[in-house]
């Protein structure tokens, strides 16, 4: 089974905490998660991505391929990936600071770090797909969350695309 470098998953998250240019972005809500499958120089784990200090935080050790799946609503790319991603949202914070609208910046904002992880990605030449389908409380059971945290609103998964020759023309 092929890794990622532990470089290349730093860049693919530096990509992330870079500001984004947004009406909608003037505070970020979006915290991101990680599922750690093959990352050269990492053990196996899920990790707290801590955006401001470029950190990563342990909160589970040991291999994640079936619970990444199976949080992922048993899709097998989450578990097969290199990386996956859950990405927590502060819907709460969002709607103090934005009113309604909170609700959905905290979504556009998903939106937009979930692009920039397909472009880092295929720009190391790895394959991404978001992931619109998840066990909302059991992930937020697993990793650990307090309420206060908010909520998942996109999982994504990262690593070597398998060729499907139903898609070549
Ligand atoms: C918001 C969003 C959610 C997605 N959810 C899933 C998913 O749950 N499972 C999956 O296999 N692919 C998911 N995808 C990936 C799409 O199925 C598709 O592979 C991707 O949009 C690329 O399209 P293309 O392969 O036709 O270029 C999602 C994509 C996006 C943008």
């Amino acid at each position: 089974m092929q890794s990622i470098s532990l470089a290349q998953l730093s860049a693919i998250l530096a990509v992330t905490a870079q500001p984004l240019f947004a009406d909608f972005a003037s505070t970020r809500f979006i915290q991101l998660y990680l599922y750690a499958h093959h990352v050269d120089g990492l053990q196996p784990g899920v990790y707290r991505f801590w955006q401001a200090r470029a950190e990563l935080e342990k909160i589970r050790g040991g291999n994640q391929r079936v619970a990444a799946a199976a949080l992922s609503l048993g899709q097998d790319l989450a578990g097969n990936a290199c990386v996956a991603f859950s990405m927590i949202g502060d819907l709460e914070r969002a709607v103090r600071a934005h009113g309604d609208r909170g609700y959905r910046y905290v979504h556009f904002e998903a939106g937009a770090v979930g692009h920039r992880l397909y472009l880092a990605a295929e720009a190391l030449g790895l394959g991404a797909t978001g992931i619109g389908a998840f066990y909302d409380d059991e992930v937020h059971n697993y990793l650990r969350l307090v309420p206060e945290q908010g909520q998942v609103v996109y999982h994504f998964a990262i690593g070597y695309p398998v060729p499907d020759p139903r898609l070549e023309a």
